[in-house]
């Protein structure tokens, strides 16, 4: 196994649009056991492809306790067929979007069709911090970040702080 490299904003692959897998290759497997090492690595609670470089529709994630070990979670294709309610996500973040944290909109229920890594179709009912996990994570297949969906306020003000940063030397 492998750990990967994390695009960071403002990497333009980040706003790409995932193209869905048709074919679930060794490779694909592979690589998502490498996505899975990098998460638990980083540490975070999910990883979606494009903020890998993989332009192959897919993301892990696992919300269980550390303390209980292990349950890692593979979603392939997942959509959000149904959503229901609103909650805000509190001091939301993400690997790809580091040091800066901010509470953010989400729908209260989802319900997510896919599949499983080995192409068995699943459906997922979630609601509380599963269903932020999935919908932050199904965002970035769809090229959208959590500074997405804040107050444009907010976001340019972020946005002014990366390009600072990237200034210096
Ligand atoms: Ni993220």
């Amino acid at each position: 196994m492998a750990l990967l490299h994390v695009l960071e904003y403002p990497d333009s692959f980040l706003s790409r649009r995932i193209r869905p897998v048709t074919d679930i290759t060794g490779e694909l497997q592979k690589k998502i056991d490498d996505m899975a090492e990098t998460m638990y690595q980083a540490p975070g609670v999910g990883l979606a492809a494009s903020q890998v470089g993989l332009d192959q529709c897919v993301l892990v994630y696992d919300i269980s306790p550390r303390e209980d070990g292990r349950d890692l979670q593979v979603l392939i294709n997942p959509r959000i067929v149904c959503q229901e309610g609103k909650v805000v996500s509190e001091n939301e973040g993400c690997l790809s979007v580091p040091d800066y944290r901010s509470d953010v909109v989400r729908a209260a229920q989802i319900q997510v069709e896919g599949a499983d890594r080995n192409g068995k179709p699943i459906s997922i009912e979630a609601n509380g911090f599963l269903a932020i996990v999935l919908q932050h994570e199904i965002d970035h297949l769809e090229g959208v970040l959590f500074i997405d969906r804040i107050s444009s306020l907010k976001r340019s003000l972020y946005k002014k702080r990366i390009k600072k940063r990237l200034k210096q030397p």
